[in-house]
């Protein structure tokens, strides 16, 4: 079965709308959870009970790969052949990946907020041949105008709208109850951007309890940077639920107009999730409602703190991946994690991704070099020790 070597195509039953000749597979999704003991010591977690889900480990180095590899599939069987996005950088490095790594005639145009995007994403944007369009603006206006021009243009948009890309996010979720004999954890931590990964594992949980694979849901706990809130907004303190499926869009759309009179645009070290109009945000309430889901917001400092945890514990992965590590610490301070407690980190996107966060973070370690040296002694003087 040349569709086992896909970790999200081995899972196909669970996601029944193609026929195994019409997949379109790079052979993503072969992931791993890892035990994670010093990181859970930073984070104050008991041993063994802090896992990370190493999803930089995919062939684009990101997450998107699980979901690309489902739009794509569902791109080849409605005969698109211009596939486009707006991205942060990885969804776009994916939708580069997918393009040249396969001969099916797709042709990637990208749209990119304008010096918005780490320099590891872009690389594979332009090394892969997508056609990269730089736009004036940040992420929410190149998601707008995308959304215009695939509109117009009868171009196939590959972004977490498309709801086949959430079919094959819902896979790391298969993955990490599978690495965990099907024992359900207590709590699932992930970064949230446009909320799709966030959305996708509602929607695995969901179908999972009623096909009665699994009794109960985790927790979710969906992590935005403080420069990008919405979520932790209109959730934690605007109280914004899903009801009967309709959340109170009056109050999102005077939040977005308080925004706009503000001035506001998104703002964060991490960048990936640098987005104040998440396009999956009711999907994401609907998760968060089953899941009995919590929001919060982490500093960027707080996110790239964690970074070097991650770092230090041997695996590596970029800012906004960190802010799932952040939070579980935050939650672990807050007493809504327990020590004891099973805990799942999403990394969602590879180390190598942004170099230049990493490098600007340890080079302020470098010039307190001499003072840590001379007045803690050489045992303290490493880096990644924080
Ligand atoms: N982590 C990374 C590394 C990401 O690239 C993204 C999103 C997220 C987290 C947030 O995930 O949207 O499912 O809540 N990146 C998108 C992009 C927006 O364009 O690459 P989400």
């Amino acid at each position: 079965d040349p569709l086992c070597f896909s970790g999200v195509w081995r899972f196909r039953d669970l996601l029944p709308f193609a026929p195994p000749s019409q997949v379109v597979t790079i052979g993503e999704g072969r992931t791993l959870l890892q035990k994670a003991d010093k990181v859970g010591r930073s984070v104050g977690m008991d041993p063994g009970r802090l896992m990370l889900q190493y999803e930089g480990m995919n062939p684009s180095g990101s997450f998107k790969d699980n979901g690309m590899t489902a739009a794509f599939t569902h791109a080849r069987m409605i005969g698109a052949r211009r596939v486009a996005c707006a991205s942060t950088g990885n969804t776009s490095a994916a939708l580069a990946v997918y393009c040249s790594a396969t001969d099916f005639g797709f042709k990637a145009i990208i749209f990119i907020g304008s010096g918005k995007i780490a320099y590891g994403k872009l690389a594979q944007a332009l090394d892969h041949g997508a056609l990269t369009v730089q736009i004036v603006g940040d992420f929410d206006d190149a998601m707008s105008r995308v959304r215009e021009v695939a509109d117009r243009l009868g171009i196939y948009l590959m972004n977490s709208v498309n709801p086949f890309r959430l079919e094959g996010q819902k896979t790391i979720m298969y993955r990490v109850l599978e690495a965990m004999a099907w024992e359900v954890p207590d709590w699932i931590v992930v970064p949230g951007g446009n909320l799709g990964n966030s959305s996708a594992f509602g929607k695995a949980f969901i179908e999972l309890v009623h096909l009665g694979l699994i009794s109960r849901p985790p927790r979710l706990a969906v992590i935005n940077a403080h420069g990008a809130r919405t979520l932790h907004e209109l959730y934690g303190s605007r109280e914004i639920r899903w009801r009967d499926g309709l959340p109170d869009s009056d109050k999102v759309d005077a939040y977005y107009g308080e925004l706009d009179a503000a001035g506001v645009k998104a703002s964060t070290i991490a960048s990936a999730i640098e987005i104040n109009r998440p396009v999956n945000f009711k999907k994401c309430l609907r998760a968060l409602e089953f899941c009995d889901g919590v929001v919060r917001e982490v500093s960027d400092q707080q996110i790239m703190d964690a970074k070097a945890w991650v770092g230090a514990g041997g695996l590596g992965c970029e800012p906004a991946s960190a802010a799932s590590v952040a939070g579980a610490r935050l939650l672990r301070e807050e007493g809504v994690i327990a020590p004891s407690d099973r805990v799942v980190c999403i990394l969602t996107g590879h180390q190598l991704k942004d170099p230049t966060a990493t490098v600007a973070y340890h080079g302020a370690d470098q010039e307190n070099f001499e003072k840590v040296l001379g007045s803690r002694g050489v045992k303290r003087a490493g880096f990644a020790n924080r």
